[in-house]
């Protein structure tokens, strides 16, 4: 036995989002109520059966509010709405009435740092002109150049090309994702009151928490500085998705006052109601400063998402992130897929190999202590779709990055054998994006009941978390147990109780001698009694009593 990490303290039901796993939902490609090729919130609603049976406790939504939807829905026109693609206020509170009566909790997406453009307060800021009061929600600013001609400094959109647009009146605008989303300053008081009000209204309708959009982006460094270089003359791009550099628009110091603003609101609910950040900070250290009693509950660890095919580079990120949980008292959030990424089974090298890995580092995943994120169709063992033809593809990224996230976001596939796959009504339109001719074998039909299908594994995966006393919240944390080069193995115990987790990253099966029996495993064990032997690129969970 090698390091320990402390014991997490015991939960109620307040706490449930420390140890819960949360399923994603990514609500235009979940499931298609009315037969127009858009997920809706009533396709939600009739499948909840389906996600309370795979075992999960929680669901996150992706936002649904009324929107021009050119990023997504990213980009809000109205936050306290629905759009009509997605459905009503009647469907989201029948959808969330009926959710938790069946025992799982909703997150919503909140997108504090920008609004649509088509937000009733940019429309008005851009018909008052500059100087005045409705410009100040924004980041409204002169240009450089002798007549304003050049943007007033040099930062970048995410999406590509420069952060600032300029209207016809002269004045540029900042936005760092599309031009379509403005930035909101969050030094005017009108704002952050704004939100105070959009946190209450969700929670009045039951809400269980937040997925906060951009948490580290919200304050700009005053003055708003140069970054100093830009991708035009370097090369290299100035700022990713997800990316993890140093700028003046991002993880500033003084964007934690909203959250210690934001979290008597959210503790002033009964029930447990958190927020989750998705903020992306330089250092494990820095990301850690979103969560606390006084601030987030979560932030969610993309560098466990990040890691490479190898032990070395899971076991760092684990320690790293476990000690940090330790430090700040809150749990580590783990997550491996989302809609801004890659699909693991694809990042992972694609094809059997890749479905292989990716099955075993959900068991890993899974075995952590801390709260789990799972994205829609990974319990499929979806991959990502790389063949999309660019003329269907949406993302705003794509025309300016020629990177695009869409092949993680093709709607789910249900059942039968022709395209979209039950993802609407029979008759229903073809999916908003197409599902590939491959994908009926990976459809919940066909892999419902089939022993060692992906989503079986998921379920039993899902039923021994819930239920074993080593993987409960109060159980003991991780301890990393010898191993050869290339295999992980830790235990976590609960009194008298061992579960041992064990991956397999290394180029020969190992043996599993001494771990007790298998609960599950994520390929075939060989051998027999205690010689089993766990094969290349996959993970089992044993049992010792
Ligand atoms: C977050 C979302 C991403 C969106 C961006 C802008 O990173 O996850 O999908 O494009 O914010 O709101
Ligand atoms: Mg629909």
């Amino acid at each position: 036995m090698t390091a320990s990490t402390a014991t997490p303290p015991r939960t109620t039901d307040d706490d449930w989002w420390r140890s819960a796993v949360v399923y994603q939902v990514y609500v235009r490609s979940f499931a298609d109520s009315d037969g127009d090729g858009t997920g809706d919130l009533q396709g939600i609603r009739q499948r909840l059966p389906y996600l309370r049976d795979l075992g999960v406790d929680a669901l996150w939504l992706t936002p649904f509010y009324t929107s021009p939807m050119i990023d997504g829905g990213y980009d809000v026109a109205d936050y306290r709405d629905v759009d009509p693609m997605f459905g009503t206020l009647a469907d989201f509170d029948a959808m969330i009435t009926d959710a938790h009566a069946l025992g799982l909790r909703i997150i919503v997406d909140l997108v504090p740092n920008h609004t649509s453009s088509a937000h009733r307060w940019f429309t008005a800021a851009l018909d008052a002109g500059p100087g005045s009061p409705e410009r100040a929600r924004y980041l409204f600013a002169h240009g450089r150049g002798a007549h304003g001609e050049l943007p007033p400094n040099d930062w970048e959109s995410i999406f590509g090309g420069p952060a600032w647009t300029r209207v016809p009146d002269g004045e540029w605008y900042l936005h760092l994702f599309d031009p379509s989303q403005p930035d909101l300053n969050w030094r005017h008081p009108e704002v952050r009151a704004e939100f105070e009000n959009v946190l209450r209204f969700w929670l009045d309708r039951g809400v269980d928490g937040f997925r906060i959009d951009v948490a580290h982006g919200m304050i700009k460094a005053e003055g708003l500085p140069d970054v100093g270089f830009s991708t035009v003359t370097t090369g290299q791009r100035q700022v990713e998705l997800l990316g993890k550099g140093r700028l003046p628009y991002f993880d500033q110091d003084e964007v934690h006052d909203i959250y210690r603003a934001w979290r008597p609101i959210l503790d002033s609910y009964p029930g447990g109601r958190m927020a989750v950040a998705e903020a992306w900070a330089e250092t494990p250290q820095r990301l850690a400063r979103y969560i606390g009693p006084d601030e987030l509950h979560q932030a969610f660890s993309f560098d466990f998402l990040d890691a490479t095919w190898s032990a070395d580079s899971f076991r760092k990120v684990i320690d790293t992130a476990l000690a940090e949980s330790t430090v700040v008292g809150a749990p580590t959030t783990w997550v491996l897929s989302n809609h801004d990424k890659q699909r693991h089974v694809t990042r992972y090298g694609d094809g059997a190999e890749g479905l292989r890995r990716a099955r075993a580092a959900s068991l890993l995943m899974l075995a952590l202590p801390g709260c789990a994120y799972l994205y829609q169709g990974e319990e499929l063992g979806l991959p990502e779709v790389l063949d999309l033809p660019d003329e269907l593809r949406q993302d705003p990224a794509f025309l300016r990055t020629g990177e695009s996230r869409d092949g993680c976001r093709v709607p789910i596939p249900w059942s039968g054998e022709l395209a979209p796959y039950g993802f609407g009504p029979a008759g229903s339109e073809l999916s908003w994006l197409p599902a590939p001719a491959t994908w009926s074998a990976l459809s919940v039909t066909a892999q419902t009941g089939v022993p060692g299908s992906t989503l079986e594994l998921y379920r039993a995966a899902l039923r021994i978390r819930h239920e074993h006393p080593a993987l409960a919240v109060d159980a003991g944390g991780v301890t990393w147990l010898e191993s050869g080069p290339g295999v992980l193995a830790f235990s976590r115990t609960a009194g008298a109780t061992v579960l041992t987790c064990v991956v397999n990253l290394s180029g020969a099966p190992v043996p599993l001698d001494g771990y007790g029996e298998p609960l599950v495993a994520s390929e075939a064990l060989t051998g027999q009694g205690s010689g089993h032997l766990l094969p290349v690129d996959a993970a089992a969970w044993l049992e010792r009593r």
